[in-house]
């Protein structure tokens, strides 16, 4: 076990006690940076042949990182030390990939030189263009990015040899360059425009809206403060520990998969309601509500056992206090609806009076439910002419540097092995094979044969 003595400190082990074999096994205590410590169970299976039992991973540490920091309790989310709401108001997207990426903030000259390499990277291979146009037309655009991204392996095979720190930085660069425009063209696939090239003269932002937006038959002007809102939308959405998506991408990267192909696994996970699909799944259910006088039937549907409805947007594995994105998205929905004169919109009073009623309920008290960074994301989106189809797909973009930041991270780690969870086994015990004629005549695969 190569021993992490430098995360130590003074901890004193634990002692784990078998009462039936009257065993009793040291646990080393290793101890962060912050956050809390955690117990190296490393040799526990070859020292007490047991395993550790945790579905979900709620009380797991799958890994050491120094990339992003969350403290669930206070609602704070750092990456590399800076608060997300000091890079919220004072960084840009680029500089945050280069600081998750990097370890540190750019110097002025540094920043340029990166902006410039990612700004180089965003067209596509011509080539790929004909991979659109075998999906259908109502092709939702996450499965397109998830079909796109995973055949960037089939195209850049100079940038897939992750034992190499030039291709790891190749890869890196691409992915965070062109996923921004893959995502802008499955919008305009989905819609039946033509793609539309990115531009160099302008930002990550400006281009994003520009790929989408604009067509060629009339100049597309940026409005500058929807280009900060989106900007601000990337950096909040950047990176996030070890979620589900950033766990797939790393779980797939363990194997050696190429870069590409771990990205696209990670896309396939956020898609999921529970996670980044949460943001579309917001929109569809204030609208279901429909109106203020509605919210109180639906908030006893959220309460109720035997009710699947959840509300969306609400709870969070790690955070038991606001999100502090959500606060962020709160301002820039705010700011946004107003410079499109739309704070009159529906949605938005429903979700400000359904946050301040839930707030104040009991249930949601006890169980520290409070809305994360999706219940307030959509109402930006929706008010920018985004469809919902496409909530998700901004939530990849701007994922796409923590996840392959993440991934780098996991590459470079001295010992790194392939993920490889044990199990509970709760099946058959051993049987002898039984002939066919010998089988019960009456078949239990009711629902294949819907048999009598
Ligand atoms: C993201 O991990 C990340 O960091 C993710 C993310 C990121 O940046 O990568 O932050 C992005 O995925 C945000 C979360 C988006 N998802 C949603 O908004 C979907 C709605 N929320 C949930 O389904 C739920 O809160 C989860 C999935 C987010 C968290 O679920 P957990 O931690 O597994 O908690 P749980 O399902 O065990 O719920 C605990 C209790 C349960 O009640 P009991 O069984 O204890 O009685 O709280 C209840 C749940 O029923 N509960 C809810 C609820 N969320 C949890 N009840 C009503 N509405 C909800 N939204």
């Amino acid at each position: 076990m190569a021993d992490y003595e430098e995360y130590k400190k003074d901890s004193k082990p634990l002692t784990l006690f078998n009462d039936e074999t009257g065993q009793s096994f040291q646990i080393p205590v290793l101890k962060g940076n912050d956050g809390p410590d955690v117990l190296d169970i490393r040799d526990l299976y070859k020292e007490t042949g047991m395993f550790t039992y945790d579905p979900g991973f709620t009380s797991t540490a799958s890994c050491k990182s120094s990339i992003t920091f969350i403290d669930g309790h206070k609602g704070i989310l750092r990456h590399r030390g800076y608060n997300i709401k000091d890079l919220a108001a004072n960084s840009d997207f680029i500089e945050v990939c280069y600081l998750l990426l990097h370890g540190e903030l750019p110097s002025s000259t540094d920043k340029e030189k990166f902006e410039k390499v990612i700004t180089d990277h965003t067209m596509l291979h011509e080539q790929l263009v004909y991979l659109y146009r075998g999906f259908r037309r109502d092709a939702h655009p996450m499965a397109i990015m998830v079909g796109v991204v995973g055949a960037l392996s089939a195209f850049y095979h100079d940038s897939t040899d992750f034992s190499d720190l030039n291709q790891r930085m190749i890869a890196s660069h691409r992915l965070i360059a062109k996923i921004a425009t893959i995502g802008a063209m499955a919008y305009k696939y989905s819609i039946g425009q033509p793609f539309v090239y990115p531009k160099n003269n302008l930002s990550y932002a400006e281009n994003f809206l520009h790929m989408t937006f604009s067509v060629p038959t009339e100049e597309y002007k940026v409005n500058p403060l929807i280009a900060n809102a989106i900007d601000k939308f990337f950096i909040l959405h950047a990176d996030h520990e070890q979620n589900a998506s950033t766990s797939t991408v790393r779980l797939a990267g363990s194997s050696g998969a190429n870069p590409f192909a771990c990205i696209a696994a990670g896309i396939a996970s956020l898609w999921g309601p529970a996670h980044g699909g949460a943001n579309e799944a917001v929109i569809q259910m204030l609208e279901e509500i429909s109106d203020i006088k509605n919210i109180p039937e639906y908030i006893s549907k959220a309460k109720d056992k035997n009710d699947s409805f959840r509300l969306m947007g609400f709870g969070h594995r790690v955070y038991k206090n606001y999100d502090p994105r959500a606060e962020v998205m709160k301002k820039i929905a705010h700011d946004v609806l107003k410079e499109l004169n739309k704070l009159e919109d529906p949605l938005l009073k429903i979700a400000i009076e359904l946050e301040k009623i839930a707030l104040q309920d009991q249930y949601f008290i006890d169980k520290k439910l409070y809305p994360n960074v999706d219940f307030y994301s959509g109402i930006i989106l929706k008010a920018i002419g985004f469809p919902t189809s496409m909530f998700t797909v901004l939530f990849a973009i701007g994922r796409t540097v923590g996840w392959i930041s993440q991934w780098k991270e996991m590459i470079e780690d001295p010992i790194n092995k392939i993920g490889r969870p044990r199990q509970l086994y709760t099946g058959s015990q051993s049987r002898e094979y039984q002939q066919l004629e010998t089988r019960e005549k009456k078949s239990i695969f009711k629902w294949l044969w819907k048999s009598k």
